[in-house]
């Protein structure tokens, strides 16, 4: 499975995708990274692994139609299987979303459908919730709405602050985004319409 990731930021999750990928834990190859963001970390982190990179910065566009067509053509160039939002910080066109139908993931921080959108620790410490956690899921037209591959939760402490939090979940979203990518690179998952199926677990 070739997997192109994108990216915007520090790229901790892509780091936990590539160490799984590294020891063989998820079946794929990473064919790039591509960021919106020059100087982002996460490209850095690719380059020590040897995977290629390339920036594509999204004000030297008119518009998010044409941002996302640019996109798409600089992705197909390296004819991915799955194409992986690791802290990918713009919105996707219904275009783009349609063109990589079952083929492109997300991870959320929260316990989707709780929470869409950002600040979701702060969100959470406020609401009083006692459980929060993580999402992957596959993208569809609605942000932070896609059908659920899998999450992870936690505890919401006392004590927390939005970093303590966000540590916690951060720690369960390197654990569960290899583990998803995973099963789609053994088949073992895909998108039917709208829905995620599992395959049946051998007898
Ligand atoms: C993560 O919290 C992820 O869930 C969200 O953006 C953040 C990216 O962090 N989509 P990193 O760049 O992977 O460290």
């Amino acid at each position: 499975m070739r997997i192109v990731a994108l990216v915007s930021g520090r790229g901790s999750n892509l780091q936990a995708i590539l160490d799984a990928v590294a020891d063989g834990a998820v079946p794929a190859e990473l064919a790039a990274v591509v960021s919106n963001v020059p100087g982002a970390y996460a490209l850095e982190r690719a380059a020590r692994s040897g995977v290629p990179t390339a920036v594509l910065r999204h004000r030297n566009f008119p518009d998010r139609a044409a941002y996302d067509a640019a996109l798409a053509e600089l992705i197909d160039g390296y004819r991915p299987d799955l194409v992986v939002l690791a802290g990918f910080m713009r919105l996707l066109t219904p275009a783009f979303v349609a063109r990589y139908h079952g083929r492109l993931v997300n991870i959320h921080p929260s316990l989707l459908p709780a929470f869409p959108g950002l600040h979701t620790h702060r969100r959470a410490l406020e609401q009083g919730v006692k459980l929060h956690g993580a999402t992957v899921h596959f993208v569809s037209e609605d942000v932070d709405a896609g059908p659920i591959i899998i999450q992870a939760a936690v505890p919401v402490l006392d004590d927390d602050t939005p970093e303590s939090l966000a540590e916690r979940v951060l720690a369960q979203e390197h654990r569960i985004y290899p583990q998803a990518l995973a099963w789609i690179g053994q088949g073992l998952v895909r998108l039917e319409g709208t829905r995620v199926r599992f395959a049946r677990p051998l007898e």
